[in-house]
């Protein structure tokens, strides 16, 4: 399945970006997927160009990254009476508004931000789809006070932080989450290990890790592996343009973690933890269950089993359920 963005949503990033020209919006994305390679630093002050080519070739594949990750939150714990958001390093309010209609119409939005530019285009994408955000400019840091809200998402934002403030923003987040707090970094072996760092400590303080994990005993991932997914997002014209790109989608490798104060709703026993290998008569896919990871092997011999196995796609879950 390709992710797409939400019509309005698309129309108003469309006019976002048309305020920059073309020329600059592609220097600015290519300043900006070259930061993402690891070749410059993150600019912390942002210019309006460097803003719409975020919008331009990262929020699409942000938003389809928080989508798939409200998707298992709305699968673990009942999303009806969740009233108030905390959405931190909120940049456009990405993570929020890929909430749409999940959470229920009434539900209060806070985007803690450190960069007030943000606000003016987030406010425009809010009304695209229908939200009224409350904004907050602040840095996350070890001396901020966080209100309590029933959800507390961070998104690509941990890892924009001093690692040394990691564990205390971590505490802060859970301390503030009431029902659930969500985090999504990028599928990279560093970022993990923010995550995975992040659910020990939670865990610890009597939270459950409710998705991708199927348990919460210990991450059983090596020191030298990391438990990420793919999301596919199709590419839109202006991402295109923006990055000279010819192919129509990309993927998206995400590393994230939800965590729960309620045992989560578990349907499934395992998680497909890598891209299956589907070889002529037979499927392998990793799992990771709550005895650790394990590889199994369907054979063409198990015919419904062997049609499920081929159908299997990295991250989703083992055996398949219908939902
Ligand atoms: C990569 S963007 C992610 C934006 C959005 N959450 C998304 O998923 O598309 C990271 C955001 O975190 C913000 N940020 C970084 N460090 C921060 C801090 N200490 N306090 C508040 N926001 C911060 C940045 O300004 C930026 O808008």
């Amino acid at each position: 399945m390709i992710a797409t963005l939400p019509t309005p949503l698309l129309a108003a990033i469309e006019a976002e970006t048309s305020t920059v020209p073309a020329p600059r919006l592609r220097e600015a994305a290519e300043a900006l997927s070259g930061a993402y390679r690891g070749k410059a630093a993150l600019k912390a002050a942002l210019t309006a160009a460097d803003r719409a080519a975020y919008l331009a070739v990262r929020f699409p594949s942000t938003f389809a990254a928080a989508r798939v990750v409200w998707d298992q939150l709305a699968r673990a714990i009942p999303l009806a009476n969740m009233q108030s958001v905390l959405d931190v390093g909120a940049g456009p309010g990405t993570a929020s508004l890929a909430a749409h209609g999940l959470l229920s119409d009434m539900a209060r939005y806070t985007w803690l931000e450190r960069d007030a530019g943000w606000r003016p285009a987030a406010d425009r994408l809010a009304a695209a789809m229908g939200l009224k955000p409350h904004h907050r400019n602040a840095a996350l840091g070890s001396s901020l006070t966080l209100e309590p809200h029933d959800i507390v998402v961070a998104a690509y934002a941990l890892n924009e932080l001093p690692k040394d403030a990691h564990a205390n923003v971590v505490d802060a987040l859970w301390r503030a989450a009431r029902r659930a707090l969500i985090l999504i970094e990028p599928g990279t072996p560093a970022a993990f290990e923010i995550v995975r760092t992040a659910r020990e400590s939670v865990l610890g303080q009597g939270g459950h890790a409710a998705a991708p994990c199927t348990h919460d005993a210990l991450c059983p991932m090596s020191r030298r592996d990391w438990c990420h997914r793919p999301v596919r997002v199709a590419r839109t014209a202006v991402h295109r343009g923006a990055k000279h790109a010819q192919l129509g989608f990309e993927d998206e490798k995400l590393s994230f973690v939800v965590l729960t104060r309620d045992p989560p709703a578990r349907t499934t026993a395992s998680r497909i933890v890598r891209k299956p290998i589907r070889n002529a008569g037979h499927v392998h896919l990793d799992l990771c269950a709550v005895d650790g990871l394990e590889r199994t092997t369907v054979t063409r011999s198990d015919r419904d089993t062997y049609r499920q196995a081929r159908d299997a796609e990295w991250g989703g879950i083992w055996p398949p359920q219908d939902d």
